[in-house]
């Protein structure tokens, strides 16, 4: 192979071809070809700004990289193995299309800050991108919670029946979730959207920059502080992994439910059509592949993040090549955290729940048990005694196949002579649930103070 235009002058011999095939990044670092065009144009017009190229020079490199890019966006562009990366593409093309002024880009620059910037760039739209597709399944999701307000569900602990709620509490609980990973994204924000872009190879350089004005630039409102720590931090990313991360947790967890409530034995909610799939074998089914995939893709982001910090480990200063594998994890987790945020909103707004079976259920497995054992307390037992008692009352509902409601007044009034007839009132779910308006509680004020907070936060972060 020949030597590298960019930066073979010391060699006498290209890289062998394997060795080529092996430090190559354009084949997926193109993907941060817009990024790095802004980055250079930015970094242009502050050389021309500064004097350290003239002004017409500056205006016609932002020109040449104007076409660049369009050439990238129409698929003329031809991109080359031999040239490595993203940046030695772009730059080589800027060359021929608009000569010797080209060569005068890479003033007082390194690939080490400039793939700095770029990432950060990039970094920083793929998390406002989360933002938004947050934002949209939180709007989804507050809707059916509007929806279905009244619904009534047995709420679990343990997976076992444990006390009545309303199903818009239960959805609401996931719109805290990703409000939380919102917030999250916007704390790493702050961080990614710090300029690298000065730092040059290591050291700084010596041309008067001004990497303030670029990044401002750029759309960032800071720069480094150490040259050394600005080329070979990559927190950033890891920050981003893991706001990736949770996001899945939070994903994956609804996704389970929405299997488990699929499932006939629970039957609480239909898949739609247009996201479930068939058997080509048990003509009967309808599968939440949709769902289960969503749950399965925990696995790759999971391991993104734990790949970023492996990468990290024991790094000494400053840029090293391992860095050029924060890349391909990156690129796959957005891709995955774009298309699973989208999916699940299309899904939980086609999503048809199933009042009826929830009430059904909401019947068995003694819900109204600490209902019970409160009306006790009304009464002036002491908690622990109304607890043993309804543990009885529990027992023999059980040993009768009745349910506590369906016990007699005498059947109660053996366990406690003071129980009276009121107490059928306080055994009905909807008066348990009716009757929690703690702050957050599953109430239907507290709910409607919640899903107006849930309303407020959408106004400010839908885009
Ligand atoms: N492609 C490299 C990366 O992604 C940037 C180039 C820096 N390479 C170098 N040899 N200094 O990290």
């Amino acid at each position: 192979m020949g030597t590298n235009q960019s930066w073979g002058g010391r060699f006498s011999q290209g890289p062998a071809q394997m060795v080529a095939d092996y430090t190559d990044s354009q084949t997926y670092d193109r993907h941060l070809y817009a990024q790095d065009i802004r980055a250079s144009q930015a970094h242009a017009r502050m050389l021309g700004r500064q004097g350290i190229i003239s002004e017409q020079e500056a205006a016609t490199l932002v020109e040449g990289l104007d076409k660049v890019r369009q050439e990238i966006e129409d698929g003329r562009f031809v991109w080359k193995r031999e040239l490595e990366d993203v940046h030695m593409n772009i730059e080589a093309r800027l060359t021929e299309l608009i000569g010797d002024t080209g060569k005068k880009l890479h003033t007082g620059r390194s690939r080490n800050d400039q793939v700095g910037l770029t990432f950060r760039l990039f970094v920083a739209d793929a998390l406002k991108t989360w933002q938004n597709n947050l934002a949209e399944l939180v709007e989804a999701l507050s809707a059916q919670a509007e929806a279905h307000q009244e619904t009534l569900l047995p709420g679990l602990t343990h997976l076992q029946p444990a006390q009545p709620v309303s199903l818009a509490h239960h959805l609401l609980a996931y719109c805290w979730m990703f409000i939380r990973d919102a917030s999250r994204i916007a704390d790493c924000v702050k961080r990614v959207q710090t300029s690298p872009l000065g730092a040059a190879a290591l050291a700084g350089t010596t041309y008067p920059l001004d990497p303030l004005s670029v990044a401002n630039d750029v759309g960032f409102p800071a720069i480094y502080d150490n040259s050394l720590d600005a080329v070979s931090d990559r927190d950033f990313v890891v920050e981003a992994h893991s706001c990736a991360a949770l996001i899945i947790v939070h994903l994956s967890r609804l996704c389970e439910e929405c299997i488990l409530f699929a499932n006939p034995n629970f039957g609480y909610l239909r898949l739609p059509d247009t996201y479930a799939t068939g058997s080509s074998i048990m003509p009967q089914k309808k599968n939440p592949d949709v769902c289960e995939l969503m749950r399965g893709k925990s696995g790759r982001i999971f391991g993104h993040l734990m790949g970023m910090l492996t990468v990290l480990k024991g790094l000494p200063l400053a840029y090293n090549r391992d860095l050029q594998e924060d890349k391909e994890g990156f690129l796959d987790c957005h891709t995955s955290i774009c298309s699973s945020l989208a999916v699940m909103a299309g899904f939980i707004r086609e999503l048809v729940f199933v009042p009826e079976r929830m009430a059904e259920a909401c019947k068995s497995g003694f819900l109204n048990a600490t209902e019970l054992a409160d009306y006790l307390v009304g009464l002036g037992h002491p908690f622990r005694e109304a607890h043993h008692i309804t543990g009885k009352a529990v027992a023999l509902a059980e040993s009768c196949g009745l349910r506590l409601e369906e016990l007699s007044l005498e059947q109660l009034q053996s366990l406690s002579a003071d129980i009276n007839a009121s107490v059928y009132e306080v055994l009905d779910p909807a008066c348990a649930v009716r009757r929690r308006e703690t702050p957050g509680g599953t109430g239907p004020k507290s709910v409607a103070k919640q899903l107006a907070k849930v309303k407020v936060w959408l106004t400010d972060n839908k885009a």
